[in-house]
């Protein structure tokens, strides 16, 4: 059985769709939830499921002590998920292509720092963009510039606002994530 843990700071739709994913396919579970922020949705999400959770604060986020605990759940991925923190190198080194992260547009398009949530549809939006979609990437050092796994595409309509543009993407998010996770494990 293979542990996955999710790294998330939002309302964890994404860790939501996972977790129900695995419930029924592949041989594979979710172990821990880690967030930065300790009233984060997905945090309740952990405690419905009950899901072992992390609360982590920037200074010990890379340390020795938290990779001890993540090693101790044997995750065989680390799925960002809505975590806007930047992986320190050392968790990258640890766990060498183990770091995968979705983002909300086709990048190279959109990414970098600060580019997160509207900042990406309103961007996608201001440059009245035919499409956009999301992007499932290995994380390196460099923020969004991972080896892309996956990209799916949707339209942008006319009249779309942030929050009708974020709930389309979402729909192809919760739909692709667990699955590219379930691909990889089985490789
Ligand atoms: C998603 O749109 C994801 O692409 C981005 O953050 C959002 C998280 O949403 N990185 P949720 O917390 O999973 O609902």
């Amino acid at each position: 059985m293979h542990s996955i843990v999710i790294f998330a700071s939002g309302r964890g739709s994404n860790a939501r769709a996972i977790i129900d994913h695995f419930k029924t396919n592949g041989n594979a579970r979710v172990a821990l939830i880690v967030s930065n922020k300790a009233d984060a949705g997905v945090i309740a999400v952990a405690e419905e499921e009950r899901i072992p959770f992390l609360v982590i604060g920037k200074k010990t986020f890379g340390e020795t002590l938290l990779v001890e605990q993540l090693m101790e759940y044997k995750p065989s991925l680390l799925v960002l998920a809505g975590f806007l923190w930047k992986v320190p190198d050392s968790l990258i080194k640890t766990f060498p292509e183990k770091i995968i992260n979705i983002h909300p547009a086709l990048l190279p398009l959109y990414g970098g720092k600060g580019m997160y949530g509207h900042h990406v549809h309103n961007a996608v939006l201001n440059a009245r963009d035919a499409e956009s979609g999301i992007t499932i990437h290995y994380v390196n050092e460099v923020y969004d510039s991972g080896n892309i796994i996956l990209q799916a595409r949707c339209p942008v309509n006319s009249g779309d606002t942030a929050d009708s543009l974020a709930e389309r993407i979402h729909k192809l998010e919760h739909f692709y994530y667990p699955r590219v996770i379930e691909y990889l494990l089985g490789q």
